[in-house]
């Protein structure tokens, strides 16, 4: 078998318990719940308080329903049109555009449904106050009654410091006090991810924020307290052999590592097949406590430039407390959710620990 995936089941809890904002938080568990096992992390989020989710896929949010019973929120943030499902497990919709508005209004009747506002982000969701002013007359003109539950937006730029995140917020700010206005009164309204949570707390008039990466125990920008996010998971994999290699000699594809002088190298087996991020052979891996260079990444292997303490049944690690997600995040190597996104759960083995 190739790496492990490991998860420490109570710090996970722990973290989650500790970051969020207590009967506020909406949990995001999109992707598999970044890749930490959608059941395992709701399961998880749980038992630590949280009784919120928010995914992108009907099917996951069914699973979450069969999970946690009645008593949680469960919101598609993306947009559907499987009416009968999000009816029959009382999932909370996204009303993303007018467009769709006008495709679907007679199949929204008995929803919970999520106003999406587009802002500066713009994936998704209205474009202006007008296009649901637009609906709102329609609505009274076609005799219709739906149920607004929510209002929503993403910060896109909630993690950078040179003003936009402020232009973002304001625009936001100025769309919630113009639907108010129009009447609706949704009981929930988020759009604080794990950054935009840490930089404002919970913002005036809204009632959750909605936090994926600090939940999970990594840090939404490089200048926070490492103590505030405890990373539960570590990725290591077996040596396979060693190679002796003297000076001049080369190793792998295009003559990826030459040997400046004599030296071992062990040969590991994880590989970018497995999700490693290619930028993070850039950087060093620990063996035994100690670090040492990667030199070379494959599709199934990595090479480490070794020394005589390196023993064949060591394991080599790519990420743990001290080799952290977000570090290499911040060093460049790849968003923290884009690290996690990638790896492998066909080929990567999977561990979840309880340290009592
Ligand atoms: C719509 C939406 N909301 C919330 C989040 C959570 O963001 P973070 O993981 O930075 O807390 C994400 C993550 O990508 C998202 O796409």
């Amino acid at each position: 078998m190739g790496g492990t995936f490991q998860i420490d089941e109570a710090q996970f809890i722990e973290q989650a318990r500790q970051f969020q904002l207590t009967d506020r938080t909406i949990a995001v568990v999109k992707n598999n719940a970044y890749n930490y096992g959608l059941e395992f992390a709701v399961k998880a989020f749980a038992i630590s308080g949280i009784r919120a989710f928010a995914t992108t896929s009907v099917d996951d949010a069914v699973k979450i329903r069969h999970m946690c019973g009645d008593k949680v929120d469960i919101i598609l943030m993306n947009p559907t049109t499987d009416f009968k499902r999000a009816r029959m497990f009382n999932l909370h919709i996204t009303l993303p555009s007018r467009d769709y508005y006008d495709a679907y209004k007679d199949e929204l009747h008995d929803i919970h449904i999520h106003l999406e506002y587009a802002g500066l982000f713009n994936r998704s969701g209205l474009s202006s106050i007008e296009e649901l002013e637009y609906i709102l007359n329609d609505m009274n003109e076609s005799d219709l009654e739906l149920n607004f539950t929510g209002l929503w937006t993403h910060f896109g730029y909630s993690d950078e410091f040179d003003g936009i995140y402020e232009t973002e917020r304001g625009m936001w700010e100025q769309f919630i006090s113009d639907v108010l206005e129009l009447g609706i009164k949704p009981s929930i309204i988020h759009a604080q991810n794990s950054a935009s949570y840490v930089r404002d707390g919970l913002l005036d008039k809204h009632s959750h924020v909605r936090l994926g990466i600090g939940l999970y125990g990594s840090k939404p920008y490089a200048d926070l307290d490492d103590t505030d996010f405890v990373q539960s998971s570590t990725l290591s994999a077996p040596i396979v052999q060693f190679r002796r290699l003297t000076a001049g000699m080369t190793l792998g594809y295009g003559a990826a590592f030459k040997a400046d002088e004599d030296c071992t190298v062990a040969v590991v087996d994880i590989g970018y097949g497995d999700g490693v991020l290619r930028a993070r052979a850039g950087h060093e891996c620990e063996i035994g406590g100690k670090t040492y260079p990667i030199v070379a990444l494959m599709m199934s292997h990595m090479v480490v430039l070794v020394d005589d303490d390196v023993e064949a049944h060591m394991s080599v690690y790519l990420y743990n407390k001290k080799l952290r997600i977000d570090k290499y995040t911040h060093l460049g190597v790849g968003a923290n959710s884009e690290q996690l996104g990638a790896l492998n759960y066909q080929s990567l083995g999977r561990e979840i620990i309880y340290d009592v």
